[in-house]
């Protein structure tokens, strides 16, 4: 399939420089999933692989989806440095979720920080998400509530409401029970490890 001018824009963007994010997990995952127990998962927009090494190693078989092939080959290079044993629970797969989507439905559809700076249809990815949640299982989106302090240029930038994302998903409420809809704080270090309150839209809805 030909590249598309968002995919182009990400392998740039990670081909300026050797890594981009902190390689850890996300907080919000670390503080929702470690309460679950382990079975299949998706991972949209898995970036450098921090996510997808954790819920590897939490039991959680993963298939770990980014728009970026070289996002991808980080993530893969990163699950291989955890352990051989690690390596076969996790699935790679490039995809433009605007145009292609993964098949299958998981216990965990975890979408964290699914931001791009390109014009595209977020939402009905979103949507798309959410029907690839299994029954009983569980949909995490976790957002930039508002742009982290040290980061300019994004003050002025209007977030979405963790409702506003929940309203985009039009989910039938007889099927979906609401686990956490919230706006939430938390301590963060930035890369030039200035220290500052950061907040997130924490959004987890189970499917009944
Ligand atoms: C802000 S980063 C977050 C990465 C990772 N989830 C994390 O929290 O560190 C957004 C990621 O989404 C990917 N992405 C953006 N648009 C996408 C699309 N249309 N389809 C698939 N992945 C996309 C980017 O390549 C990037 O890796």
């Amino acid at each position: 399939m030909e590249s598309t001018d968002a995919q182009q824009m990400w392998e740039q963007r990670y081909a300026e420089s050797d890594q981009i994010w902190s390689g850890r997990p996300n907080a919000r995952l670390v503080e929702v999933v470690s309460g679950l127990s382990p079975g299949t998962a998706l991972e949209l927009g898995c970036g450098e692989g921090g996510d997808t090494v954790w819920l590897a190693r939490q039991g959680w078989r993963v298939l770990a989806v980014d728009i970026a092939n070289n996002a991808l080959r980080r993530a893969a290079a990163a699950l291989a440095a955890a352990g051989d044993d690690l390596v076969e629970r996790v699935e790679f797969q490039q995809h433009d979720l605007t145009a292609t989507f993964p098949s299958g439905c998981y216990d965990l559809v975890s979408a964290h920080f699914l931001h791009s700076p390109t014009e595209w249809d977020r939402d009905s990815v979103l949507r798309r998400a959410a029907e690839a949640v299994a029954p009983g299982g569980r949909l995490l989106i976790v957002d930039h509530a508002e742009g982290p302090p040290w980061s300019e240029g994004l003050h002025d930038h209007v977030f979405p409401t963790a409702e506003e994302v929940v309203a985009g998903l039009e989910l039938d409420p007889a099927y979906w029970e609401r686990e956490r809809v919230e706006r939430a704080e938390r301590d963060g270090v930035g890369p030039d490890g200035q220290v500052g309150t950061l907040v997130d839209n924490v959004i987890l809805l189970r499917r009944l």
